[in-house]
């Protein structure tokens, strides 16, 4: 049988990506790759392929970039991995070569020359070429968010699936070496759960959600089982198309039907009349319903396939840190549901906005995915929960001790002053001139976690609950914390955090 592959990038994916790399003083390795590639490599050939424009440009020799390989080589053999073969395109853009990114040169080369087998074959990498390459040969593209992952983040199609970096792919090709049946295999058999009145975890753009059939009472009592959340804690119903809403609600006003066309599928949830087809359950009670469509096309075909719209709160402990990836989902809720689908690392990383559109003036209920900003553009002034006394409705993702790690959490104003506390877990909103402020190079601090390196608050939020479950996990005795700044989704991500540091 022909032998399966892994293309790895290397800037960025194996390593930082520091830009043009001449110094083998200036390798860091990417935490936990070592781990993973002696395990990948049990049942793949390991390729290295990277752009090197600077070759071209003057800034780099081939000499240097085959230093540094060849070192990186070495240390890679010490620690049992063996790579196949090193492809580097020195290369500038203009050459149009066959080996650059994402032209598949040399995954055909490598294909020919060592019998590789492409359709069961991955490429990783933090550019959206590295996805591209695979695309070209029928190979499968994994996109990691290290390196300049998040600068790009925005130009990928929403099917291309993401992990926070190498050793989360790797997990996950572990447990899908056919990634294309295993993932229909895992909606399919999500759907089927749902329909039978059981659970189905779900990847959505947000975070994930643990989905019930909406229409199923009983189904949907075991979402509050599972969470041990308190019924009068309304649930969201997602669905996949709008004949979906029209069977929820009494009528859609007009404002919702402009919000749905510019924003869905989207982070936006929306708080309408309800119909009568709406169990009390998913209400709470209230005569309104909250409803979303859901960006990522995973939920989106297991909504469709299931033929039901779909309760689903976080798929997290009631009150815990809401989940960004599968593994966070498992080591919180294993064995309460009927099937999971593992899509990788969600794209917005905190939940939706939740706008009511109940009263005369829109009402922003939770600060999310959405920007106030954007939602403004659209439909003019909203007001915030708790304004004039409107909309004092308390639902549960609005009570102060929510979205918490075990861990105690305090925000600061002066996190540096914890730089030296090595039982305290350090929250960053972004990296400093690290001499000022982080002199034992804080980026690489053990306990330390920056939300967005270059500080912007998209990034943060894509960071925020999977950081905190990383300091949450390591049981420190306290995390603090820095404010993001008060715009966009850094709204968001102060809501979730002041939210974290009230718990008792
Ligand atoms: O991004 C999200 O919204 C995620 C994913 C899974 O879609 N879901 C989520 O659900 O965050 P959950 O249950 O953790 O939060 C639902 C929020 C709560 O704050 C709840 O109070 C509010 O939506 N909500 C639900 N129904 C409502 C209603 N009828 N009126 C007012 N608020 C409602
Ligand atoms: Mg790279």
């Amino acid at each position: 049988m022909l032998k399966a592959a892994l293309f790895l990038d290397r800037d960025g994916t194996l390593i930082e990506d520091v830009g043009y790399l001449s110094d083998i003083e200036d390798i860091h390795y990417i935490p936990g790759i070592f781990d993973i590639l002696r395990q990948l490599q049990k049942s793949y050939t390991l390729f290295v392929v990277s752009n090197q424009v600077g070759i071209a440009r003057g800034f780099l020799s081939h000499i240097q970039v085959d230093e540094v390989n060849r070192h990186i080589d070495s240390v890679f053999h010490q620690q049992g991995i063996h790579i196949q073969q090193w492809f580097v395109c020195p290369h500038d853009r203009e050459a149009e070569c066959s080996c650059m990114k994402p032209a598949p040169g040399f995954l055909l080369r490598a294909a020919d020359e060592h019998k590789l087998d492409l359709s069961r074959s991955f490429v990783i990498g933090d550019h959206p070429h590295d996805p591209a390459t695979a695309e070209a040969t029928g190979a499968f593209g994994l996109y990691v968010l290290s390196g300049h992952g998040m600068k790009h983040l925005e130009e990928l199609p929403q099917e291309q699936l993401v992990f926070h970096d190498l050793p989360a792919a790797g997990e996950w090709i572990l447990e899908h070496p056919n990634p294309k049946t295993d993932l229909e295999t895992e909606v399919s058999r999500g759907a089927a759960a749902l329909q039978a009145g059981r659970l189905t975890v779900f990847p959505t753009e947000t975070v994930y959600g643990l989905g019930a059939n909406a229409l199923n009472p009983d189904a949907v009592a075991m979402i509050f089982e599972a969470k041990q959340r308190p019924l009068h804690d309304p649930l969201i119903v997602h669905v996949a198309s709008i004949q979906q809403v029209t069977t929820l609600v009494e009528h859609i006003p007009q404002k919702a039907v402009h919000l749905m066309e510019t924003f869905w599928p989207g982070p936006l949830t929306l708080v309408l009349p309800k119909s009568s087809r709406v169990p009390d359950i998913i209400t709470g009670g209230n005569q309104t319903v909250a409803i979303r469509m859901p960006a990522n096309p995973l939920a989106l075909q297991l909504i469709s396939t299931a033929g039901v719209p779909v309760a689903a709160p976080s798929a997290n402990l009631f009150g815990r840190t809401s989940p960004t990836t599968a593994q966070h989902v498992k080591n919180q809720l294993s064995g309460s549901y009927a099937a999971l689908i593992d899509g990788g690392t969600c794209r917005v990383g905190v939940e939706s906005t939740v706008l009511s559109l109940t009263g005369e003036t829109p009402v922003i209920l939770r600060e999310g995915g959405l920007a106030r900003e954007d939602i403004e553009e659209a439909i003019g002034t909203v007001k915030s929960r708790g304004e004039d006394g409107e909309a004092k409705y308390d639902g549960p993702g609005m009570l102060p001790d929510h979205y918490a790690p075990t861990t105690p959490l305090r925000l600061v104003n002066d996190i540096e002053q914890y730089m030296s506390s090595p039982r305290v877990g350090k929250l960053c909103f972004q990296s400093r001139p690290k001499k000022e402020c982080f002199p034992q190079a804080a980026d690489r601090d053990k306990t330390t976690r920056i939300l967005s390196p270059r500080g912007d608050v998209r990034e943060a939020a894509i960071n925020l609950y999977h950081r905190m479950q990383e300091l949450d996990a390591m049981g420190l005795d306290l995390i603090v914390a820095e404010f993001a700044p008060d715009h966009g989704l850094g709204r968001a991500v102060n809501d979730r955090l002041k939210k974290a540091s009230q718990k008792t």
